[in-house]
């Protein structure tokens, strides 16, 4: 017998939701049931373990191939996610009422016995990642699944979810361009992404954005400015300005709406602040678009369901062949595992020597930087 003879596996999607969760559930549970093993998913990240009783129909649900038929083409996820319940770091109120973290992975290693799970396929960003790490460190058998439209996890050269949100906000872009036109405005196109600028830095230069502002490269507003002078002044009396969510002014900093308990600090607002000051500087009327969750939705494109299928049925084999405590990942042309507490490290934000930013220096958009 196999020293990791696997009987029962668990799958759960943590964090903010992203196009493809759902085809990697089908896959991971097809692939499981394929060699015979039971499959359940935890419901909204770890919740469904650590607070069972607000579950009545069960935190912890038998997955079958009914459950998973139909699903691959589907956005979000069919069990459920959330983004503030770490269980390293879980908040709950104190005896006065206050919000406070505490970590409860010892009570979640207890529930994956009790239940009898003999490995864990944790599907996630940078978040629920690092928490799986924290699982495979304490024991036990965990492989990850790299998940977030934000592409900032290392070690992987794309995470799901990533192509879709990318695709949706130059199209976006696009539709953008005949409306700045016709009144002759600047339009600011805010996109998620966190502290990483890949959505913004594809998505607008894919859109043929004139400026294009990320957290890697600080920006100057007068340079900016500038740049929406130059295209008046070449006879084009529009502009197309995207703006990561992320992006911060040269010395100032991020634009935060709240950090709370349990949870990650919540950017917005620097679209609206970009697009404030572009119109005080250059008097030209300027408007904002956030694209916001927008980019989360909807149904995966091929490329995203094809690379969930491939990291799902990759996760079981990679469980089937007695690994441990691995994230696979995307390593054109092929599908590698590499540890988890590499791909945990740190963050994976955009280079600024990348060919995509030489390509966009080239086409002559600004980064508000020169
Ligand atoms: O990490 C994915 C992401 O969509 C980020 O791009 C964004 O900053 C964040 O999640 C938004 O989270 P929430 O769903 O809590 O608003």
């Amino acid at each position: 017998m196999k020293q990791h003879t696997i009987k029962r596996i668990a799958i759960n999607t943590g964090g903010g939701d992203a196009p493809g969760l759902n085809a990697v559930i089908r896959a991971v549970v097809v692939s499981a049931i394929n060699r015979g093993w039971e499959c359940f998913g935890i419901r909204d990240g770890y919740n469904g373990l650590l607070e069972p009783e607000k579950y009545p129909e069960g935190g912890l649900i038998p997955l079958s191939r009914t459950n998973v038929r139909g699903i691959t083409h589907l956005g979000g996820t069919i069990l459920g996610t959330t983004n503030k319940g770490n269980p390293l770091k879980f908040p709950v109120k104190g005896k006065k009422g206050q919000l406070q973290e505490i970590d409860r992975s010892d009570e979640l290693i207890k529930a994956f016995k009790k239940n009898k799970i003999d490995a864990l396929v944790a599907v996630g960003g940078d978040g629920s990642l690092g928490i799986a790490n924290a699982f495979a460190q304490k024991g036990i058998r965990v492989v990850g699944v790299p998940k977030t439209i934000d592409n900032d996890l290392d070690k992987t050269v794309i995470t799901f979810g990533f192509d879709t949100a990318v695709s949706f906000a130059t199209s976006c872009i696009d539709r953008l361009h005949s409306t700045a036109e016709a009144h002759q405005r600047v339009m600011v196109v805010e996109v998620m992404g966190r502290y990483a600028g890949w959505i913004g830095l594809e998505s607008g230069v894919s859109g043929t954005a004139d400026v294009i502002l990320i957290p890697e490269i600080p920006y100057d507003m007068h340079k900016v400015a500038k740049k929406i002078e130059e295209r008046w002044s070449n006879g084009s009396h529009f502009a197309i300005v995207v703006v990561a969510e992320g992006a911060k002014p040269k010395g100032g900093s991020f634009s935060i709406v709240s950090k709370e308990i349990g949870r990650a600090e919540k950017l917005g607002g620097a679209g609206e602040r970009v697009a404030k000051e572009i119109q005080e500087i250059t008097g030209r009327e300027t408007r904002c678009v956030v694209l916001g969750h927008l980019l989360r939705g909807g149904s995966p494109t091929t490329f995203d369901r094809l690379i969930s299928l491939r990291f799902g049925a990759a996760a079981v084999r990679a469980l089937d062949g007695g690994q441990r405590g691995i994230m696979v990942a995307l390593d054109p042309p092929t599908v590698r595992y590499v540890p988890l507490v590499e791909a945990t490290n740190r963050m994976k934000t955009v280079p600024l020597d990348c060919d995509i930013i030489l390509t966009a220096r080239d086409l002559g958009i600004s980064f508000g930087d020169i």
